[in-house]
């Protein structure tokens, strides 16, 4: 490797030490192809040295093949997964590469400019300190300088630098940038930046790059590389209070129980006071311990495994706080959210929260607003699609620690996991704290669903019938509550078509709505089973994740999926309330199975195969269930004293 610093080949374990000191800048770019930021990140990995022989030869042979700067070196060519980028015109995901300096380590993430990357984007954004914003000096500020400037003010980037290239095409001209810079100050003053630097350049020639160019006298500010080299970072994080968020509990025998993790923020020292969070429980540090002994004091981004004086109650993704300035704790907040799969963010769905080393299911309460990312106008929504940002309400199922997003990005971050198929759903940033339901309590009643059921001698359940329109549910809910009826059990049904009439009368078919309709649904079931009754209940249903809400909102064994397994071809033909027809013709929309997906259940307990069954064989079936499952014992299956 060639590298500036002859301390490699001198001293090497001097030039290692040199290395592990040096401060580190991580920063993103942001622009489009024609800005000219490959062939900027390519001169700063090139003129940094950091480059391997191989690839400098591989470079000036290509350059001259691709011969798009006549004999010279193509900058550009030097970035990764530029083949992608050349074929297609675009760079297509966030590529981080590491080079550093005599005086500093970097590390860049360099984003596509496109506002279908907005995910991308934010994903190198959360971690940057610093964000340079390319700008083709004959084009000036654009639609997505906006775009990035807006979102990187979003994941609490501090640091921008303005680029503003290609200035020898606009003949090095000083009014050029001064027009583009103050448009610039004046646009941001808003977000929340501590710096601006706006910096005329030619990435291509090398003007103001690594050095000052002569050929812009009046620009008076540093050179790219130098302000890189120079500007503060990294003290914010050890300024800001002490925070740990507990990864393991270390306990490999009685006498030991440390608490490990990577310290988020602060400092903290040998008989500190702590308090450990959403517990609020006080103690002291009795040591602080790591691979290489223990220390005295251990400062942000170390990962270290701390001893209390006391035995207090802290589990994985706890977080330990200085006892005087411990985050907040709350189960609701408000946050801004960015939405990144191509399945929208419906209000009301559960997903789980990932924050600080802590899994929540939740789900978001109220999308308030969508904030376009081009003019910043806050538009009225529904739900969320890929790439987009939403300013949310969100209730967790239990409490968290946290800051706000604004003061700790650690610590008031999540990213948001899809529960059926686990993967990466969006990214979030916490505002504030909502305080509104912290004094609502469940009030527990006397007279409880062990003593209701008891009483009606059964065991409450709910059977959730799902299926296409026209399947059979109704059909079958009804001969099945017309047999338990005659058992003397006491039973309701919730109809699709009947709650639509009152309680969800408000609500049509789109997939928000018929969220927003099964929870609802759910909840009533629910307070029905607590009535002790067994509950029908005939919905489409068509979505895993809020059946499967539901079944978490009950109790083992209350929960039976009832899968009306009819082909949609035998629905559209039986087609008893004539909305196949008229599905078909397109007269109404969002129709299931049509333009409206189901999700046939995967593991039901009950799968009923219409078309090898009739009706009521198909009730026989839920019967059987029901008496092998000890539904129906005749003496009460919740322990009664008998009929
Ligand atoms: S769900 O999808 O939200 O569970 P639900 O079971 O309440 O739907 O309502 C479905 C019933 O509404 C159907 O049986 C049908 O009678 C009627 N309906 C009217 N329009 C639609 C539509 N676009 N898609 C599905 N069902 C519809």
């Amino acid at each position: 490797m060639s590298h500036q610093s002859d301390l490699i080949a001198e001293d090497i374990q001097a030039y290692l030490k040199a290395q592990e000191e040096k401060s580190m800048l991580r920063f993103i770019t942001c622009g489009s192809v024609d800005d000219g930021k490959s062939t900027l990140i390519g001169r700063l990995l090139y003129d940094s040295k950091m480059i391997f022989e191989d690839q400098l030869a591989s470079l000036e042979s290509d350059s001259k093949k691709m011969g798009t700067q006549g004999q010279e070196i193509d900058f550009a060519l030097l970035v990764d997964g530029l083949a992608a980028e050349r074929e297609q015109g675009i760079t297509i995901d966030v590529a981080y590469r590491f080079f550093s300096t005599d005086k500093r380590k970097f590390i860049v993430a360099d984003t596509p400019g496109h506002e279908q990357y907005t995910r991308n984007m934010a994903t190198g954004a959360s971690t940057a300190d610093l964000a340079i914003l390319l700008i083709d000096a004959r084009k000036g500020i654009l639609t997505q300088t906006r775009r990035h400037s807006f979102i990187a003010s979003l994941l609490g980037i501090k640091n921008i630098v303005l680029a503003v290239n290609k200035i020898d095409l606009v003949d090095y001209s000083e009014s050029v940038v001064r027009t583009i810079e103050a448009g610039y100050r004046e646009f941001a003053k808003d977000f929340g930046f501590r710096t601006i630097e706006a910096i005329p350049m030619s990435a291509l020639k090398g003007d103001n790059i690594i050095t000052k160019s002569d050929r812009t006298p009046w620009y008076t500010g540093p050179a790219l590389m130098h302000h890189l080299e120079t500007i503060p970072v990294g003290d914010a994080r050890q300024a800001a209070p002490f925070r740990m968020p507990v990864q393991w509990v270390n306990r490999p025998n009685l006498d030991f129980r440390g608490f490990s993790g990577t310290i988020a923020s602060g400092t903290i020292k040998v008989g500190d006071k702590i308090k450990a969070l959403p517990n609020a429980q006080e103690s002291t540090i009795k040591s602080i311990v790591t691979y290489d002994g223990e220390l005295d004091e251990a400062v942000a981004g170390e990962a270290v495994t701390l001893t209390l004086t006391d035995e207090i109650d802290i589990s994985r993704g706890d977080v330990i706080a200085g006892k005087d300035s411990p985050p907040e704790a709350a189960d609701q907040f408000e946050a801004k959210i960015i939405w990144m799969s191509a399945d929208a963010m419906l209000p009301g769905r559960p997903y789980l929260f990932k924050t600080a080393n802590k899994m929540v299911p939740g789900s978001v309460t109220d999308l308030k607003h969508k904030v376009n990312v081009n003019t910043l106008e806050h538009t009225a929504a529904k739900k969320l699609d890929l790439n987009e940002i939403g300013i949310c309400n969100i209730s967790l199922d239990s409490r968290i620690a946290f800051d706000p997003y604004g003061t700790n990005r650690d610590m008031g971050s999540f990213i948001i996991i899809d529960r059926i198929t686990n993967t990466t759903v969006g990214v979030g940033m916490i505002d504030f704290a909502l305080r509104r339901a912290s004094n609502i309590h469940w009030q527990a009643m006397d007279v409880n669903k062990q003593a209701r059921a008891d009483m009606k001698r059964q065991k409450p359940a709910i059977l959730w019938f799902t299926g296409f329109s026209g399947s059979g549910k109704s059909t079958i809910a009804n001969i099945v509550e017309k047999r338990l009826f005659a058992r003397h059990r006491h039973t309701y049904v919730l109809d699709g078509d009947n709650v639509r009439h009152g309680l969800n009368q408000d609500l049509g078919f789109t997939d928000c709505d018929r969220v927003e309709n099964i929870r609802r649904v759910g909840e009533v079931a629910k307070l029905m089973v607590d009535a002790g009754l067994m509950v029908m209940t005939s919905f489409i249903s068509p979505f895993r994740a809020e059946r499967r809400m539901v079944a978490d909102l009950m109790e083992d064994g209350e929960f039976i999926e009832v899968f009306v397994d009819t082909p949609i071809e035998t629905c559209a033909e039986r087609d008893p309330k004539g909305l196949y027809k008229k599905a078909k013709a397109g007269e109404i929309k969002n129709f299931t199975g049509y333009d409206s997906p189901y999700e046939a259940p995967e593991n039901a307990h009950i799968h009923l195969k219409t078309g090898e069954k009739s009706a009521e064989e198909c009730a026989d079936q839920i019967i059987d269930y029901l008496e092998e499952n000890g539904y129906l014992t005749s003496n009460g299956f919740m322990g009664g004293e008998g009929i």
